[in-house]
């Protein structure tokens, strides 16, 4: 076995060999890949029940910070770029090591202890990441809220997380506009009491004497983060600190075929856990320079991907489809006035990936040079699970193959394996991963995923999107319930349904069904459920049509059927299996009729308040 062999993700015999090894014995793999870590003390066990390398001890932190700012201290580690062409920092390994011992220590000054849970809510700023590194220090627990998300959702996590303190900054410019964030935090902590650090301010003194790293073992946690899942209150997701970063680190080795000099720019938010794992832990544990951008991808104009590509020499770009599709709409010219060929690796995550997007990727970014690494994994994943492989030839079939050691499964309605190929089911893994969340479910010894799959004709999975009840707009997960319970905060609402539908720029939106009180002034009841999903979610969570109906389709025990409206909404012949458990069957037909009537709620037109500010 080539264990540690780089083209492993290039070449699909040396794939296959690797994979069928390594699932008849996936601990001399991960046993080969811990390597790559500095311990205090190396694990002599890989797999124990849930638990991965038990015994082990060592610092996040240090594996990403310290050993590189002693061995190469000048590289920069974080190249950011704000809202204006002209904002640039540079932050090396030793700059980013003070930092974060500056605020390791203000955290501890404030009593955070190992195991306390710490609050960030940031724009993405180099500090965003100096601070998950300085919980990482100090053995507290991260829980990045998105700095997009209004101050009751911000507080609503807080609280359910019970966080002891929130680290922010004053404001956030984006698109030039600019956010008062620190009102944001004090609006959301107003009833909690706990004490906001505001970074702009931080004075704190630090000598190495009050410098001291509080080492992880496997059971420690590194941080939480909130997602949708299908109840109407966001979902808690923990990570462990080890395990996480070892499979954080080892696909990102492997799928990006990084090397030292990679100059690597991910577009994601540390608000999502793409921010974690991929531009936060594994770049910085390998030693690589991330850069980050906190602007707008059209401010001031529609070129500053492609404009910070060229200035950075930028070699893997790893972007989402929701990205592309906007970019696709603006001149060719904004490319083409850029160098981008220091471009080498193109990556995309956090929805499917549409032909036509893939096409002009392949095309007007990579110029066909550029594998495409459509990966798919989820928050619950810690990192990437499926990937197509580094080969051009493969990656035109834009299907995936599972990591090294994920052991997938696509499973019809009765749990039957499909084997045929493009035939849908849903997408399960059955083996378990190092960077599996702690609170993970394994029913029947597999994980479901919600998402939809089928195998193309060679063999290789196509994933189609949710199958359950979470909507993805623009890569952000939604869940209806939480669309729901928001709009139903509205006075005159009475109860609404939500269901997703395919959207050219987002992917998907939000459609809503609901049911008001009688002779209410529907425009202006839209209006207030606007506000209402706005203020509780965030500006992300806009549904595009409300519709008022009578009543909604529900089964005997109540549950609304969203795959009938779903139905309804795409115009599908409803038969009598889904019409047999509903209390009154004669609401579809009310429904059918009425879907026309949709009152559709305008996206505000920022890409032009942009372009004339
Ligand atoms: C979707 C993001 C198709 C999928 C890392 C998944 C994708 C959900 C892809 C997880 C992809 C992510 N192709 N769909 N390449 N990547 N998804 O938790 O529906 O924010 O279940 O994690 O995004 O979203 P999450």
């Amino acid at each position: 076995m080539q264990l540690n062999s780089h083209n492993a993700w290039g070449n699909i015999d040396l794939y296959k060999q690797l994979y069928n090894d390594i699932k008849k014995n996936q601990e001399a793999f991960w046993m080969e890949q811990i390597k790559d870590i500095t311990w205090i003390q190396k694990p002599t066990k890989i797999l124990d029940n849930n638990t991965w390398f038990k015994d082990g001890i060592a610092s996040v932190c240090y594996n990403c910070v310290d050993r590189h700012a002693q061995s190469n201290q000048d590289k920069p580690a974080i190249i950011w770029h704000g809202d204006e062409y002209c904002e640039r920092t540079q932050t090396s390994y030793q700059d980013l090591k003070n930092r974060i011992i500056q605020i390791a220590t203000a955290l501890k000054q404030h009593d955070i202890k190992k195991g306390d849970v710490v609050g960030i809510y940031m724009p993405m700023l180099p500090d965003a990441i100096a601070s998950m590194l300085a919980c990482s220090r100090i053995c507290a627990i991260h829980m990045v809220v998105f700095a997009g998300f209004s101050h009751e959702a911000l507080s609503q996590r807080l609280k359910h997380s019970n966080a002891k303190i929130i680290i922010t900054v004053t404001q956030q410019k984006r698109g030039g506009r600019t956010i008062n964030l620190i009102e944001q935090v004090q609006k959301a902590t107003k009833s909690l009491q706990i004490p906001i650090l505001n970074l702009d301010e931080l004075k704190t003194k630090v000598d190495d004497t009050n410098d001291q790293i509080t080492y992880q073992t496997d059971q420690d946690e590194l941080f939480h983060i909130y997602t949708s899942g299908s109840t109407g209150t966001p979902k808690k997701i923990t990570h462990t600190a080890i395990p996480y970063l070892i499979y954080a680190a080892t696909t990102f080795k492997y799928i990006f075929d990084i090397k030292p000099n990679d100059i690597y720019f991910c577009t994601s938010d540390i608000g999502w856990i793409t921010g974690h794992s991929y531009i936060t832990y594994a770049p910085l544990f390998h030693g690589l320079t991330t850069v980050i951008f906190s602007g707008s991808p059209t401010y001031p104009e529609a070129d500053r991907y492609w404009d910070i590509i060229e200035k950075e020499k930028v070699t893997i770009f790893y972007t989402a489809p929701t990205a592309i599709r906007s970019l696709q709409m603006f001149d060719e010219k904004l490319i083409k006035q850029h160098d981008i060929s220091s471009l080498r690796i193109l990556g995309s995550v956090g929805e499917p990936l549409n032909e036509s997007a893939w096409n002009w990727m392949f095309n007007k970014i990579g110029k066909q040079r550029c594998p495409i690494m459509n990966t798919w994994w989820q928050t619950e994943t810690g990192g990437i699970m499926i990937s197509p492989l580094l080969n051009l030839e493969q990656n035109k079939t834009r299907a995936g193959l599972p990591f090294f050691g994920i052991d997938i499964t696509i499973e019809d309605q009765n749990g039957k394996p499909i084997e045929e190929p493009n035939n849908q089911g849903m997408l399960k893994i059955k083996s378990k991963w190092p960077g599996m969340c702690k609170n993970i479910q394994f029913k029947n010894k597999e994980y479901s995923t919600g998402d939809g799959s089928y195998y193309d004709e060679h063999g290789h999975i196509k994933i189609t999107g949710r199958l359950d009840d979470v909507i993805n707009i623009s890569g952000h997960r939604l869940g209806t319930a939480e669309f729901e319970s928001a709009i139903n905060l509205t006075d005159n609402v009475i109860e609404s349904a939500v269901i997703g539908i395919p959207h050219e720029l987002k992917g998907q939106t939000a459609f809503a069904f609901v049911v008001a009180k009688q002779h209410i002034e529907e425009q202006q009841t839209v209006q207030q459920i606007l506000n209402n999903t706005r203020k509780n979610i965030g500006p992300i969570a806009k549904p595009d049509y409300v519709l008022f109906v009578n009543e909604l389709p529900k089964n005997r025990s109540g549950k609304i059927n969203r795959k009938l409206l779903t139905k309804i909404y795409k115009n599908e012949p409803i038969n009598s299996s889904d019409t047999h458990t509903l209390i009154n069957p004669d609401i579809i037909n009310h429904i059918q009729k009425k879907i026309k009537e949709a009152i559709f709620c305008p996206d505000i037109c920022r890409i032009k308040a942009n372009k004339n500010p």
